[in-house]
């Protein structure tokens, strides 16, 4: 980051001394010009060194800015000894080689945003710039890098461009150079140069996204700690290529073909300082061996990764988080040894695998388990039975059946905060719950009953989420709000009821209740939920007359109440048509059964 921030660093100076120099120029000048004077033209862009190029800003210390002017040319009378010039977004497409040779004490030069093609680009005078650092030529035309660039170059930024060709002194030799962008430009393997930055020994950040390279480049400087590879056609990782980065602590290699045959055991083994690795979209089909002790961060997602070796994982100590969604994954390819040791592994995502159980030997201290699309059709009595420091348990659109939720199959969860079991097969709530539960979605079953007992003692809950489901008001056993003294949110839309809940708790501040088949709504429904916020009942069959406004008026915190898409049962001349078009469409049915 530093770095990135060292380079902008001119600019900004540049920026904030020229406004505060004018404002001091300005001051000093109205002595000598009347206030309305004409030759006081646009003060914000004035020229303040005597040959400063016209519309472009000068101070003494040499920076000159001249960017954003839709300038198709360069300026002429740049001052000799400007040492940091931005032309950026301007539609220079050439720069004749004596303009830029004369500006030998440059520092920075920024040509980003313009229109300059290799053509126009006078390579062979950036060797005379012979105390450039920063070097920005991002979005542009070239095509092809320039032969050689200063010696004392720092920063070169190419980011998208049509490059095909770099060559063995546009970033070798550069004892000095810290970081390269070649992000989105067109390089392929051929077009680099066998040894890219030989003598460049400290470059530390090397990007390289978005090319069409086949291959990870060879002899990459043993500086760097940030390499970015993302986007390419990467198949192979040639033996040795990581071998001496011992200092990389980020590397991309996301979105490219890399196969467990295009690597080996010892590809990333000598990457001891690695803290995050990012090898998600890519075609493996397990998980490479030979990781090291030092990752955090472990993408492994969107691959075709079928098992999880003994091996393969627990060695890497300092594992967080680890992404292995969108695989091939089932439970019984997943080592019940797999996680173990683990110790800070607190974030496991394998959402959209093939699991067909809670895979064994989960990691012991997991917090964030999210399992959701999967096959899961049952939960054992010890599938969390270790699992004590879990927080967040994600078992959304999966195949679980009532019956199949052992009853203490979550005892262990104490701290488990939030609960997601929508989407499965659930005919009646389940028993078991753990009791700390803040949270709990149980959206999109068929479950029709609410047992006595199957919410007891969960007093800290605060939202329970309920909708589309079956459930109807005589199957809901009449005590079951009664321990949620922390409710506030209870959404039931979506069911069959054919009144509201009675008995919701004092804490309730939401209340979802709409596409439910609700008729009245007595005066006393929220007799004990003074605190609501918001009442939804929209589309339900409430009969105009079965609402009294005083049934409101005393919710003093009522900031929603949503009931429309009722009443049409109210007219009763539309209440009769639609009785008679029922009975047509029944006997319509009979008809056709006696034709069949
Ligand atoms: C660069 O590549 C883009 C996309 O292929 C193309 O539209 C553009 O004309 C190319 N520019 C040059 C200078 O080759
Ligand atoms: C690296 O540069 C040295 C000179 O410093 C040269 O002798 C050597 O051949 C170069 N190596 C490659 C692989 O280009
Ligand atoms: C890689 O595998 C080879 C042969 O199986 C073995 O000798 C070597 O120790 C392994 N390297 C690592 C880092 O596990
Ligand atoms: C992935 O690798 C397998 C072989 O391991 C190959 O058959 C398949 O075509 C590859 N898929 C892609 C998208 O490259
Ligand atoms: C579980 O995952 C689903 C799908 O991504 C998401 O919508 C839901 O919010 C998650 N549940 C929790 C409690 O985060």
């Amino acid at each position: 980051m530093y770095l990135k921030f060292g380079s902008l660093f001119p600019v900004l100076w540049l920026l904030a001394l020229s406004s505060s120099r004018i404002q001091a120029r300005k001051n000093a000048d109205s002595n000598e010009f009347p206030e309305d004077s004409s030759e006081l033209i646009d003060p914000e862009r004035n020229s303040l060194a005597p040959d400063c190029p016209k519309k472009c800003t000068c101070n003494p210390e040499g920076i000159v800015d001249c960017g954003g002017f839709s300038l198709k040319e360069f300026p002429i009378d740049v001052p000799e000894l400007t040492s940091h010039l931005s032309l950026q977004n301007n539609q220079i497409e050439e720069i004749f080689p004596e303009e830029l040779a004369r500006l030998y004490r440059l520092e920075t030069l920024n040509l980003q945003n313009n229109r300059l093609t290799s053509k126009g680009l006078p390579e062979e005078v950036f060797d005379q710039l012979e105390n450039l650092n920063y070097l920005y030529l991002a979005n542009n035309q070239l095509t092809a890098a320039p032969k050689c660039l200063p010696r004392t170059l720092i920063s070169a930024d190419f980011a998208a461009n049509n490059l095909t060709k770099i060559y063995e002194l546009t970033f070798g030799q550069k004892p000095n150079l810290r970081s390269v962008y070649l992000h989105n430009n067109k390089l392929e393997d051929a077009g680099l140069p066998e040894s890219m930055f030989n003598g460049s020994d400290n470059v530390e950040v090397l990007i390289m996204s978005s090319n069409f390279l086949k291959y990870v480049p060879k002899n990459l400087p043993s500086a760097l700690y940030k390499l970015h590879l993302k986007n390419n056609k990467l198949e192979k990782i040639p033996k040795g290529a990581f071998s001496e980065l011992s200092g990389l602590r980020e590397l991309y290699l996301q979105n490219n073909k890399l196969t467990n045959e295009g690597m080996d055991n010892e590809t990333f083994w000598k990457l001891s300082s690695l803290e995050y690795l990012d090898l998600s979209s890519n075609n493996l089909s397990q998980i490479p061996s030979g990781l090291p002790r030092n990752i955090v961060l472990l993408h492994l997602e969107k691959n075709a990764i079928k098992s999880i070796g003994r091996d393969v994982l627990t060695q890497i100590k300092n594992l967080e988080y680890l992404l292995l969604h969108n695989n091939k994954l089932k439970a019984r390819g997943i080592h019940p040894q797999a996680f173990h040791g683990l110790k800070k592994l607190h974030t496991v995502h394998l959402y959209n695998n093939q699991l067909e159980k809670i895979p064994s030997g989960l990691p012991r201290r997991v917090k964030t388990l999210m399992i959701l699309h999967n096959q899961i059709s049952e939960i054992n009595r010890n599938d969390f039975a270790t699992t004590y420091f879990m927080e967040e348990l994600n078992l959304s659109y999966n195949k679980i059946t009532s019956s199949q939720i052992h009853r203490e199959a979550f005892r262990k969860l104490r701290l488990l905060k939030s609960l997601d079991l929508s989407g499965n097969n659930l005919n009646t709530m389940p028993y078991g719950f753990p009791k700390n539960l803040l949270s709990l979605k149980l959206k999109v079953n068929e479950i029709s009953s609410i047992p006595r007992h199957t919410l007891s003692g969960m007093s800290k809950l605060q939202e329970l989420y309920l909708s589309n489901n079956k459930l109807k008001v005589g199957s809901i056993y009449s005590g079951s709000w009664q321990d949620l003294t922390s409710l506030k949110i209870l959404d039931i839309a979506g069911n069959q009821l054919t009144s509201i809940p009675s008995d919701l708790p004092e804490s309730l501040e939401y209340l979802y209740l709409q596409n439910n088949k609700i008729t009245t709504v007595p005066e006393n429904a929220f007799e004990s939920t003074p605190n609501i916020k918001g009442i939804y009942l929209r589309f339900n069959k409430i009969a105009f007359n079965a609402v009294k406004e005083s049934t409101f008026q005393r919710l003093k915190h009522l900031q929603v109440l949503d009931i429309e898409g009722n009443f049409e049962f109210s007219d009763p001349l539309k209440n009769r048509d639609h009785s008679e078009e029922e009975m047509e469409e029944e006997e319509e049915e009979e008809e056709q059964e006696v034709e069949e």
